[in-house]
């Protein structure tokens, strides 16, 4: 019988969708010994989980993440539920012998997230965090040319990630304004993901100092009531990186007018790349090597076949999107597994990542500076 990668994921909306959607397009793109095959879907909404089996192609269903991870028939687990669920499902998953992908951030603070990264270690099995910005070409290939020598020492590394939804005050309270369910804020939500990107261009990080605020305090609950507002709708951190460099990122879900905004620039002793999600096939080079009077940021149009990535999809300039982030990351992932090789990003670099934020949600309780753990 042809070999196949069962998967069974838990959670069915935003996440749910990206990761669906990336499963159904995947075996189209990448050559892969063990395609997957859509097993089972997880919620605890039976009318959107009906809805979701049905629209993807998932085969069945369970109710219950527990008994999930305890098929026989499903080989991946898929977690792409609120944070606090994280850790419990992995941990079980791993438990059981089950390859895992979860969602960022990896957890809800770093010792749920050491507690994941042991499981799936004692219990050999692959598992990823779903970094899935590490996967544009385009930041790709400015790892590439960082890799390469091109940018020379790093200096800096700026980012900002800006989205607005909840600038209106009437937006109703959701998991994500709960730190219970959360872990944190704007923190878990956005920077994971460009601390993520720092810690894959830049290295790792020494130590931070950082400001957050809750701008809007209460918001009302499906039932009428009023909810406390207790994670984070901005955070600025300052950086300081083990190999010198410093760092910035400003995070904000107020940012009037942003949607889904994340850019970030990287400057070093011989050049510099800059790249910004909303043109996300291109990157900006500058490079000291040029001569004199051509010297200038270039926009690199990443959609070369020779560029990470580009070979599987379209002829020169036909440009790719958000989407496409997840199923590159689906794609290493399923060949990692058949390889039985590890991947990147891991459950390490979600710890990492987490240890950064735990120490910025630190250093704004006790404004001061937090040196981020060695290991
Ligand atoms: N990589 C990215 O760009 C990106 C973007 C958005 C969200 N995320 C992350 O993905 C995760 C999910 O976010 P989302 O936006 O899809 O959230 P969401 O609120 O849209 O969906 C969460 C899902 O989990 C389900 N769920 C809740 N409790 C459950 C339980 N006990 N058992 C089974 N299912 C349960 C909910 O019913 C819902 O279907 C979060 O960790 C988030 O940080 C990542």
């Amino acid at each position: 019988m042809a070999k196949t990668t069962n998967v069974g994921i838990v959670g069915t909306q935003f996440m749910g969708r990206a990761h669906s959607n990336a499963y159904l397009d995947v075996p189209f793109y990448y050559n892969l010994p063990a395609p997957p095959v859509m097993r089972a879907a997880c919620d605890v909404n039976k009318a959107d989980l009906d809805a979701f089996c049905k629209r993807f192609g998932w085969q069945t269903q369970e109710a219950d993440w527990k008994k999930l991870v305890e098929r026989d028939d499903i080989d991946l687990i898929d977690i792409v539920t609120p944070n606090f669920l994280h850790k419990p499902v992995a941990v079980a998953a791993a438990k059981n012998g089950k390859h895992i992908i979860c969602e960022k951030p990896i957890a809800m603070d770093a010792g749920e997230a050491r507690e994941m990264l042991d499981a799936a270690r004692e219990n050999n099995v692959r598992h990823m965090t779903a970094f899935n910005y590490r996967r544009v070409p385009a930041v790709a290939l400015a790892k590439k040319l960082i890799d390469e020598g091109k940018i020379g020492k790093v200096y800096h590394f700026n980012a900002v990630y800006y989205q607005d939804w909840l600038i209106d005050p009437n937006f109703p309270y959701v998991w994500r304004h709960d730190k219970t369910k959360g872990g944190s804020g704007a923190h878990g939500d956005m920077n994971a993901h460009i601390v993520d990107l720092a810690r894959f261009l830049v290295g790792e990080f020494e130590a931070v100092c950082c400001a957050q605020e809750v701008f809007i305090k209460e918001r009302k609950k499906p039932d009428g009531t009023m909810g406390k507002v207790t994670a984070d709708d901005a955070a600025y951190i300052m950086a300081k990186f083990r190999d010198g460099a410093l760092g910035a990122f400003l995070v904000s879900r107020l940012a009037n007018g942003r949607k889904n905004f994340l850019r970030f620039e990287l400057f070093g002793s011989k050049g510099a790349v800059s790249f910004n999600l909303e043109r996300l096939n291109e990157l900006e080079y500058y490079s000291l090597d040029d001569p004199g009077p051509e010297q200038g940021f270039r926009t690199i149009v990443v959609t070369e076949s020779s560029h990470p990535y580009i070979k599987m999809w379209w002829p020169p300039g036909h440009i790719i999107g958000w989407e496409h982030t997840f199923i590159h990351e689906i794609g290493d992932l399923l060949l990692a597994i058949d390889k039985g090789e590890n991947v990147q990003a891991d459950f390490y670099d979600g710890m990492r990542c987490q240890q950064v934020i735990d120490a910025a949600v630190k250093s704004a309780d006790e404004r001061k500076w937090i040196q981020i753990p060695k290991e």
